[in-house]
């Protein structure tokens, strides 16, 4: 059976499932991955605004004092200030705390309700810092977006990516799926440009830049009302008919027979599944467990959001001017928001692994010469020179390009697509979890980091890609045109996994029944009827 992949055994009938790409998938996914525009606009508006000597002056005059006072010394911690970086890190904070319970949420009443909520948390954020007169007001606005993403979570980081995963036919869903990152990355160039046009308004520009958050606010909000369900969704809450009626109009025809059956089964199956947190701690749902974690936390540990935050604020430390730090910031966004269509070109050609692997040699390699050129050329009494702070950009293009086309779309992709309905929801919550918990220690830690380990912290995250890149060779199987419900065959195959989780559980996963099927000759024997459409050898 599929849908789930919880039982297998010759049951899928993935196969058989007919649909074409209609335009009511093109136009789902597109509003639906308008939800990334407002979660990219915070990631990219704070680090511009911070940069802003009329924005400093105002909430944080010991950073403005200190900057201009440090001595040679102190060259790379010219804005380190754990309450300045509270302001950027409040948000994920409170996103994460907002977002628990969201899977609960979902399960409940299906994707759209906590919308609502979070929408208007939005606006009342957005409003809030724009009319901030003291810090606790600024920090309460942050917080106030992060709710919004903690509850609208259900739409942005938490569904988006689920949904474009289980609307989009298996050849395309890996392009479709990144149309989030896409919104994500022009959400963040946005806010870069707006940065760099409201710096010149002074002294309020930076009141407009965090204003503006009310617009993608806003659209989530509408958006969010006219957002269909997924048809898993409406089934797994007991709307058959209304499920069926969706799947009919989502693939453009009325053979949807077997396709829909397969969703009822599994569905039935989830509901079955009183506790999906304990459920996905089980054995046979390791391999999902782990890369549910684990890739956010890399996503995190490449460093991206050291650039994507603190972009303006690294290009005045290393002496860069602000209208000069405010446009390589631009220059920065507009490379990861083109270089991600590599990614949607290659994801369903040439795979996952081989995005991951060549950026990781690629981010290595310029994280490298951006650590060794700041080493050698600036820190002490040495200023650098305007080339090669031209360099220093041109190199940290090089690895924003490298992210944007791997850990950037695939941080959301992987994870979105290798549960079963069973757990695909709490895993969700868990790399939602993972991933803002982690932007939130980078965000507040990245300029103490730099304030201590100077140019080092380069090579530290050159170090850490090369632990992740280790990683996905040796663990990450290939989930290119696997369709989500076979999902679990992937695994089966894989040289690691396949010693760590049950050979066969026909009985819905009942592993005190596992015994049955340690044998190895029986297990192999499984796994050859197994391979069914879709799936061949590549996936091992
Ligand atoms: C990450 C963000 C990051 C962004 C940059 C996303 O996938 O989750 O933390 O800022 O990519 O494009």
């Amino acid at each position: 059976m599929a849908g789930g992949g919880i039982v297998e055994g010759g049951g899928t009938r993935a196969h058989l499932y007919e649909g074409r790409t209609t335009s009511f998938v093109v136009i789902a996914c597109i509003v639906a991955a308008s939800g990334g525009l407002i979660f990219g606009y915070d990631i990219g508006i704070s680090g511009g605004v911070t940069s802003m000597d009329d924005f400093l002056v105002k909430f944080f005059p010991v950073v403005e004092r200190h900057k201009n006072q440090s001595t040679k010394d102190q060259d790379y911690c010219k804005y380190d200030n754990q309450k300045l970086t509270a302001f950027t890190s409040s948000l994920y904070l409170a996103g994460l705390v907002a977002s628990f319970g969201a899977s609960g949420v979902t399960r409940r009443f299906g994707r759209r309700p906590s919308i609502l909520f979070g929408g208007f948390s939005f606006l009342i954020g957005a409003a809030l810092n724009a009319a901030a007169v003291n810090l606790p007001m600024l920090i309460l606005g942050r917080i106030m977006l992060g709710v919004g993403i903690g509850f609208g979570n259900q739409l942005i980081v938490q569904a988006v990516p689920l949904y474009l995963s289980e609307m989009a036919p298996a050849k395309l869903r890996g392009g479709l799926n990144i149309m989030f990152q896409f919104a994500i990355n022009i959400g963040i160039l946005a806010a870069n440009l707006i940065n760099y046009g409201t710096a010149k308004i002074k002294p309020w520009g930076w009141r407009l830049s965090l204003g503006l958050a009310a617009v993608p606010a806003a659209l989530m909000f509408v958006g969010g009302l006219f957002l269909p369900e997924t048809s898993n969704s409406l089934i797994e809450r007991g709307h058959l008919e209304k499920g069926r009626a969706l799947l009919v109009k989502v693939r453009g025809t009325t053979n949807v027979d077997a396709e829909f059956e397969d969703m009822v089964d599994a569905s039935k199956k989830a509901n079955e599944v009183k506790h999906p947190f304990r459920n996905i701690l089980k054995k046979r749902n390791r391999p999902q467990l782990v890369m549910a974690t684990f890739i956010p936390f890399f996503q995190q540990l490449t460093g991206i959001n050291a650039i994507m935050f603190y972009a303006p604020v690294l290009f005045k430390t290393i002496g860069f001017g602000g209208d000069a730090s405010l446009y390589s910031a631009v220059i920065t966004g507009a490379v990861n928001a083109l270089a991600i269509f590599v990614s949607i070109f290659a994801v369903d050609r040439l795979g996952r692994r081989i995005l991951f692997l060549q950026a990781g040699v690629q981010m290595f390699i310029s994280q490298m010469v951006i650590g060794i050129i700041l080493g050698e050329k600036f820190g002490g009494s040495k200023q650098m020179s305007k080339d090669f702070g031209v360099f220093v950009v041109i190199v940290i293009c090089i690895y924003v390009a490298g992210f944007a086309w791997s850990w950037g779309p695939l941080g959301w992709l992987v994870p979105s697509e290798i549960f079963p309905l069973e757990t695909r929801s709490a895993g969700q919550s868990i790399t939602v979890s993972v991933n803002l918990f982690f932007t939130f220690v980078i965000a507040q830690s990245f300029l103490a980091m730099l304030c201590h380990f100077k140019y080092g912290i380069f090579l530290f995250f050159a170090g850490w890609v090369v632990v992740m890149s280790i990683f996905v060779y040796l663990f990450l199987p290939e989930t290119k045109s696997v369709p989500i419900e076979e999902m679990i065959n992937v695994w089966r195959k894989h040289w690691f996994w396949k010693q760590i989780i049950p050979a066969i559980d026909l009985y819905n996963g009942d592993e005190k029944l596992d015994w049955h099927f340690q044998s190895k000759d029986y297990a192999e024997n499984q796994t050859v009827q197994l391979s069914g459409s879709g799936f061949n050898k590549e996936h091992m």
